[in-house]
């Protein structure tokens, strides 16, 4: 087995699953300000660190997505944030994209930039310890979009840093989120999400990426929030797991989904479901940022020092996550 099918296989394999916690600056200033909570380079790291220490770290996260500000931190033990989450049994991730920019010749849309000086960048975060690697694209939902522009640019710039960080022993996450905003229903979903996967798949291939070494962090299949479609966890499991068998190469160790704006409780039933009815070789688990860290950042808000309170309520997300990405979670160890 290769070094990168390994990594990949600590990061998701035995029901663990991912911690994104690789908000940039101004995203986690949002997230603090929503709970009334200074943004500052300390409250970030804090709030971090005291996730990173948990309990629920050590017995579900196999990697922790970062940032450039938090990878190069050090702990308040003076450990490096690298060595700690390498301590407590997990990966060190770190997302090397610059962000989503207006795609010239159709701003509406964006395109994700960061290829230029990527591979100087990724030889600094591996010698930092990082492992795996993050690149998001990002599409939206409405009559004309994704356009094929986008569809196209974005992928092919997925293939461009994955064949980079690959060649720097790294697995890169290849996550092509098509948005869950707007009001176009679940089949839309499925068919511009199948044509934005299929596409990375083929510029993938194109630029030689060993698809045994990455991992996929797809969008499940929603109506948009704000369709009057209702769906049930049944569906949206079902729907996603055909989208995925059809355009997914049978190659790819595995897959981590984002939660994009769905409930904690929904992310992980949905997430639950799909494991159920899993008929893929395909490892389904979670890279989950807002559905895993949501509950603790607003119990942190309201008790900041109550360091071991804010774990407790982490390590509940973890565990409840963990066995989802296992088939073996139900709504009553909710509430135990
Ligand atoms: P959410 O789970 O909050 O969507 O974040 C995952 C992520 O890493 C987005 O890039």
């Amino acid at each position: 087995m290769s070094e990168l099918n390994n990594i990949a296989l600590k990061v998701i394999g035995k029901g663990k699953g991912i911690l994104a916690a690789d908000e940039s600056t101004g995203t986690m200033t949002k997230r603090l300000n929503s709970v009334k909570v200074e943004s500052s380079t300390e409250s970030r790291l804090t709030f971090r660190e005291t996730l990173f220490n948990s309990l629920g770290m050590k017995e579900c996260i196999g990697g922790v997505i970062l940032y450039d500000e938090t990878i190069k931190q050090t702990s308040s033990k003076k450990n490096t944030i690298p060595d700690l989450i390498s301590s407590m049994g997990s990966h060190p991730g770190i997302k090397v994209d610059t962000g989503a920019k207006i795609l010239a010749g159709s701003p509406n849309e964006k395109i994700t930039e960061g290829l230029d000086g990527l591979r100087e960048r990724l030889k600094e975060y591996f010698k930092l310890g990082a492992k795996f690697t993050k690149w998001r694209g990002v599409y939206n939902i409405s009559k004309n979009y994704p356009s094929k522009l986008s569809i196209h640019s974005n992928a092919h710039a997925l293939a461009r840093y994955s064949a980079l960080v690959q060649e720097c022993n790294m697995v890169p996450i290849v996550e092509p989120e098509v948005l869950m905003d707007g009001d176009h229903s679940s089949k839309d979903c499925y068919q511009k999400t199948s044509e934005v996967i299929k596409r990375c798949f083929e510029e993938l291939i194109l630029h030689k990426v060993d698809l045994k070494g990455i991992i996929l962090k797809p969008n499940m299949i929603l109506p948009g929030n704000k369709s009057k479609e209702k769906i049930s966890s049944d569906e949206v499991a079902k729907l996603t797991l055909d989208c995925l068998k059809n355009s997914v190469p049978s190659d790819v160790p595995g897959i981590a989904f984002l939660s994009g704006g769905q409930s904690e409780i929904e992310a992980t039933e949905n997430l639950n479901l799909i494991n159920k009815n899993n008929n893929t070789d395909f490892i389904m688990s979670y890279s989950y940022g807002r559905a895993l860290q949501q509950s603790a950042l607003k119990f942190w808000s309201k008790n900041i020092k109550d360091i071991e309170g804010t774990q407790n309520v982490f390590n509940h997300r973890a565990k409840m996550n963990t066995l989802a990405a296992q088939a073996k979670w139900s709504k009553e160890l909710e509430n135990k």
